[in-house]
């Protein structure tokens, strides 16, 4: 399916924006990525645009997970997927649970047929997304990627949450950490089976790479930020270089 195409499904329903979805959409047919995992899917829009570029390559799948609540999300990905036509690219699991217990029971069948892309956007907490990502590393194939939505959020910041009473509750380390990049920067970028690690705006990305000898390269593509986050930035860009 074209670009144009899924743009005017999706349109401009919640989260992904249509410019970062055509990014992802360019990416995994520039990489020819066809076997693709979705870690929270919400109403579907970066499932159909990862569904669009599969389709576009031929073959493949995306398999997509979120809680069972998000059925009741309208338009619900299962509309948003019938909506464009690609529900064949594409596998809906409504867990009852998490997507880590969707991995725990998949674990074996993933690592029989390892994923090339795996896209985690989901509870965005310490717990859930570090083990989540420790789980996504047994079912990547070398070579394969990963994409970190949100490196930046935080629950105190958080347009939906930020004033519920369950994030009220919080302590303030959970409310104020942006919890994602404490994944990223303490076991992503510390992980030598990882590299080709690059940083662009919430987004981060990394491969796993084919042969652990190969350089571990932090990229920040982020045009503009501020001094004490350039120099941050610098010092474990150091840090893993050396
Ligand atoms: C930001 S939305 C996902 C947006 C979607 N990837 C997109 O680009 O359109 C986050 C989703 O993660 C789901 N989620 C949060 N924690 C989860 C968990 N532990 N297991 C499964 N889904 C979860 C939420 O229900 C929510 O629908």
């Amino acid at each position: 399916m074209e670009a144009h195409e899924i743009a005017a499904v999706v349109r401009n329903t919640p989260h992904t924006p249509p410019e970062k979805g055509r990014e992802l959409y360019d990416f995994i047919l520039k990489n020819k990525l066809k076997r693709c995992l979705e870690l929270g899917f919400a109403h579907g829009v970066a499932t159909v645009w990862m569904a669009g570029a599969i389709q576009k390559l031929g073959e493949g799948k995306v398999i997509s997970v979120d809680v069972r609540d998000a059925l009741t999300l309208n338009p619900s990905a299962t509309e948003m997927l019938n909506r464009s036509g690609l529900s064949a690219f594409a596998e809906l699991h409504y867990d009852e649970f998490s997507y880590t217990w969707h991995l725990k029971r998949r674990l074996q069948e993933y690592r029989q047929q390892p994923f090339d892309f795996v896209f985690i956007d989901g509870a965005h907490s310490w717990d859930t997304d570090g083990f989540a990502f420790f789980l996504v590393a047994s079912v990547l194939r070398p070579g394969g990627w990963i994409l970190f939505d949100d490196l930046n959020w935080s629950y105190a910041t958080s347009p939906s949450l930020g004033n519920s009473d369950f994030v009220r509750s919080m302590s303030s380390e959970h409310r104020i950490d942006h919890q994602v990049r404490a994944i990223w920067e303490n076991l992503v970028l510390q992980d030598e089976r990882f590299g080709n690690f690059a940083e662009d705006g919430n987004w981060g990305w990394t491969q796993k790479l084919e042969d652990t000898q190969q350089a571990r390269v932090l990229e920040i593509r982020t045009a503009r930020c501020s001094l004490p986050l350039r120099l941050m930035r610098k010092a474990r860009q150091l840090m893993l270089e050396g």
